[in-house]
């Protein structure tokens, strides 16, 4: 439950500096949102709740997000579940208590759908200032290709027990 809050709060901070950025100075300024604020957002959340909260994906833009092996087989889970036909934006989140070596740890992800405003910087056709950009900051980028509809990546949080 409060996972899911955390996860709400991050989303939806998030999209709001992104539309705005977006409006004030297009995508080659929001980019700018994604690289820094993105991850503060993430940091900010962290702080207040004492849990690890960020975002990962299949196909990373950045490496820093690079899924473990849980994070990987939920996120392969998600994605069969859309190729089964469950729409991108209901595919429910999965949560499990791990054991690790330094003790219990719930884990939570929620899938991140890739919406239509999303393809400006993730899907098929990149207009070139954009992709410019992208590949200054993010030289092994592999998140672009991607179409509305499919699992961009997903929200997770490791908490402590
Ligand atoms: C203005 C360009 C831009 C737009 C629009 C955009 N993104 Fe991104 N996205 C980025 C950048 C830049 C990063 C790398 C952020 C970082 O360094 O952590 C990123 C990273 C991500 C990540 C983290 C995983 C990874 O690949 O590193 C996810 C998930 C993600 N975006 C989903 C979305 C979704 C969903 C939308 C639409 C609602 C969206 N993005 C719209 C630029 C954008």
């Amino acid at each position: 439950m409060e996972s899911r809050e955390a996860i709400q709060q991050f989303a939806s901070t998030l999209q709001g500096e992104l539309m705005s950025a977006m409006e004030t100075g297009g995508p080659t300024e929001a980019i700018q949102v994604c690289n820094e604020v993105a991850p503060e957002i993430a940091a900010d959340i962290s702080a207040d709740t004492g849990w690890d909260v960020g975002r990962t994906s299949l196909k990373l833009r950045n490496p820093d997000n690079a899924p473990d092996e849980w994070e990987r087989a939920v996120l392969e889970s998600f994605d069969a579940e859309v190729a089964a036909g469950t729409p991108a934006d209901e595919v429910a989140p999965s949560h499990e208590v791990i054991q690790t070596e330094d003790g219990a740890r719930f884990r939570f992800m929620a899938a991140i759908p890739t919406g239509g405003q999303c393809l400006a910087c993730h899907g098929e056709d990149i207009d070139s200032d954009i992709k410019h950009a992208l590949e200054r900051l993010y030289p092994e980028d592999e998140a672009t290709g991607y179409q509305a509809g499919q699992v961009r990546g997903a929200f997770t949080i490791t908490q402590e027990m």
